[in-house]
């Protein structure tokens, strides 16, 4: 026997104001067109965070519905992991935030800046702890407020983002330790600092200088996408001696529906088989694969027993994919 993480319940919350492709060009006088964005990335549109609302604050939003949702409390929760490029602050950790705003007192909570993929390397970690023995019932949460990291001036990019968050609760039971077991069967995480550059944030708290913002090399980004995450959605399927076939469920970093449907077709999947909410919520970073698994549950439409894909990419580079039987 093995001790597995079961996704237990998962939740998503999106900032109230939401900006449609024709209020950027009209509101934000951005030089662009509802047309233009809907063919290159799927986006219609994107929630922005109210003046004031924080990460931890919509983090702790998510982290209560899927508690809800998994018929549990904050005092169940004894690991927090927080994906976020945009924390309240460098310190007290986002999650030793949320820890505290859920009223869970018992062991211990810390941040991942992974990016993009931050909520795959936080499933990662979380399934680590909980299968060596550290943790029995984790929150894994990704949270953003990309709207104040973007250049607005910036067409190529500010278009791309919103603000959210989402959340999933793992919990400890027994499995047979092959493929058959409901949970987390594994995670494969990968990075590559030499494309650091093609996406960045300029500055930060320990640097010299730099403008804080978000800069980004599209048509890189993209080339590194398609075949880094074909190539580690493979890496999980072998590994646990499954093939294209047995996929129920893709469910992707939201970034851009041609990247998504490009994934999709490689898995020989049906359109209705791969979750899309990108766009909605337009990319909203390490909180973009729990908002869209949040949809697909509330929804009703993923069974027991469904095996989900869960793959990402962002700056780093940072890329990877979980492989999980709900
Ligand atoms: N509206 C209208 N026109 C625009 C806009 C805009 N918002 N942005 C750029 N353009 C123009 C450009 O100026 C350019 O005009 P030109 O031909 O006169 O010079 C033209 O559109 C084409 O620009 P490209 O940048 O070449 O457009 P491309 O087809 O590459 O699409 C895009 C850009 C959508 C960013 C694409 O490269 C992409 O999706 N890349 C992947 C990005 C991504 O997925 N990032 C997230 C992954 S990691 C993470 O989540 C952080």
């Amino acid at each position: 026997m093995v001790t597995r993480a079961i996704l237990a319940g998962s939740g998503g919350y999106l900032p109230q104001k939401v900006v449609t492709n024709n209020d950027l060009a009209a509101e934000f006088g951005i030089e662009t067109s509802d047309a233009w964005i809907i063919e290159r990335t799927g986006i219609r549109q994107r929630h922005i965070a109210a003046k004031g609302e924080t990460a931890s604050e919509m983090g702790a939003a998510a982290a209560r519905q899927a508690l809800a949702r998994a018929g549990m409390s904050g005092s169940d929760i004894d690991l927090v992991i927080v994906a976020t490029s945009t924390p309240d602050s460098a310190f007290p950790a986002t999650a030793v935030k949320i820890q505290g705003m859920l009223g869970a007192t018992r062991g211990f909570a810390f941040d991942v800046a992974a990016a993009c993929t931050g909520f795959v390397y936080g499933l990662g970690l979380a399934d680590s702890l909980i299968r060596t023995g550290q943790a029995r019932c984790a929150l894994v949460i990704g949270t953003e407020v990309y709207s104040r990291i973007l250049d607005w001036t910036d067409r190529g990019t500010c278009v791309l983002f919103g603000d959210g968050a989402g959340a999933v609760v793992l919990t400890a039971a027994e499995g047979r330790g092959d493929a058959s077991d409901r949970g987390i069967l594994s995670t494969h995480l990968h990075s590559d600092g030499r494309f650091g550059e093609i996406l960045h944030i300029e500055g930060g708290a320990g640097s010299t200088g730099g403008t804080g913002l978000l800069r980004m090399a599209g048509k890189e980004v993209f080339r590194h996408a398609v075949s880094k995450l074909a190539s580690v959605v493979d890496e999980a399927l072998a590994a646990n001696n499954l093939g294209h076939g047995d996929v129920r469920w893709l469910i992707p970093h939201q970034a851009n529906l041609r990247i998504i449907d490009a994934m999709g077709k490689k898995l020989g999947l049906p359109r209705e088989r791969v979750v899309v909410t990108v766009d909605k919520h337009a990319n909203t970073s390490a909180a973009s694969i729990p908002l869209a698994l949040a949809d697909a549950v509330g929804r009703g439409v993923i069974e027991r027993g469904d095996l989900i894909v869960f793959e990402g990419i962002g700056g780093g580079l940072t890329w990877g994919a979980a492989l999980a039987r709900y």
